[in-house]
């Protein structure tokens, strides 16, 4: 056991599983380096964060977050380029992000060095599992729950941080066939919708589910009143492109302000390609499917990076989105892309070396 400095513990394995991974044919979010942070609330304070053996943590059966879900994450990626240097991409946004769903699901904040220093220490522990076969990336889980333990229905009085990594090929396999939903919703107003809470997750599998049984993918959720406009899909936020404007509807106490989407919009915004942020009505893109003028959709997130989206299906039609060979999600996202894995400049200063 070290100390890294007086705020971190290390505690390093000494049975490195690292032989064993195929890092030619990585799934998505399957396979875990050596080593996670672990950082304890007790007490009404953070204890020092541990870098420890990842392995299984253990909780008391009446921990606050098996019974009422007070659990959060965020989803970041590592990215390490020709010369073995290592990249975060707006790191800042995943930590300002953390804690505003601390905050909405009543959970302690975080402070910025446990989380970033952390975060730091760790990759650079683990820094030859990041991935270096095109399209992979290391993928990055810090997460927060409720340890503290008890059956009133309050918010716990322990907490536990962590952070786990995972060298990962792409979240999905080919073009994305979304089904629009108009029944079920996945957030409200005045809801957790904009939080990143584990149980926004659990609400869509449902209703996921019943639409890969009908051949998507992917649900895009619309707003819960009226149903009339479309919000975001599950892991991802929407891109329609309307002629040659492209369009995404504003954030809300609804959706999640996804950090790819802001990238994607300032992005476009540089390449000179028109952007408009507001509403997009269900109709609006039947209309522009059935006249041609719907050019393309695609989703953007993490995970997903950018996501074409080749069909969507609503009240039992499907409609197929053109192939093109100029598309905007091609270009949009080999210029993120480039910045992130350090093969162009990065104007907007998003690029942060570990
Ligand atoms: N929307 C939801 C529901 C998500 O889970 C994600 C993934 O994080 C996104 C959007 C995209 O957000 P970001 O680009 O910050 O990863
Ligand atoms: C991410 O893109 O990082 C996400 O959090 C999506 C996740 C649900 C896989």
């Amino acid at each position: 056991m070290e100390t890294a400095s007086k705020d971190l513990i290390i505690e390093k394995t000494a049975n490195s599983k690292i032989a064993q991974v195929d890092f030619d044919n990585l799934p998505f979010g399957k396979v875990y380096s050596d080593h996670m942070l672990v950082c304890e609330y007790k007490n009404g304070a953070w204890q020092t964060p541990k870098i420890q053996p990842f392995g299984p943590l253990s909780l008391d059966p009446t921990a606050k977050v098996f019974h009422y879900g007070q659990s959060i994450f965020e989803g970041m990626k590592a990215y390490k380029d020709e010369n073995g240097k290592v990249f975060l991409f707006r790191p800042e946004e995943n930590y300002k992000r953390f804690n505003i769903s601390s905050e909405r699901l009543a959970m302690p904040a975080v402070p910025e060095e446990v989380f970033m220093n952390g975060l730091n220490e760790l990759l650079k522990l683990d820094s030859d599992w990041i991935p270096t076969t095109p399209g992979s990336s290391m993928y990055i889980r810090p997460f927060g729950f409720a340890s503290g333990s008890g059956l009133h229905a309050s918010p716990a009085d322990e907490y536990t941080f962590a952070i786990v990594l995972a060298p990962s090929g792409s979240y999905f396999a080919g073009k994305v066939k979304v089904k629009i939903e108009e029944r079920y919703s996945r957030s409200a107003n005045g809801g957790v919708g904009f939080a990143k809470a584990g149980g926004n997750y659990a609400g869509q599998f449902y209703p996921t589910q019943l639409a890969v049984d009908e051949g998507y993918q992917q649900v895009i959720w619309t707003d819960d009143t009226s149903h009339e406009y479309i919000e975001e899909a599950g892991a991802m936020n929407v891109f329609v492109r309307i002629n040659d404007t492209l369009l995404t509807c504003p954030t809300s106490d609804r959706i999640l302000d996804g950090i790819t989407r802001k990238s994607i919009l300032d992005i476009a915004k540089a390449e000179g390609i028109a952007t408009e942020v507001r509403k997009i009505s269900v109709k609006e893109i039947i209309e522009a499917a059935e006249n041609g003028s719907l050019k393309e959709m695609f989703g953007a997130g993490t995970a997903a990076v950018v996501s074409p989206i080749n069909a969507f299906g609503f009240r039992g039609t499907d409609y197929d989105l053109p192939e093109l060979n100029d598309s905007y999600a091609n270009r949009l996202k080999k210029r993120m892309t480039d910045i992130q894995y350090n093969k162009s400049e990065d104007p907007f200063g998003w690029r942060v070396e570990v």
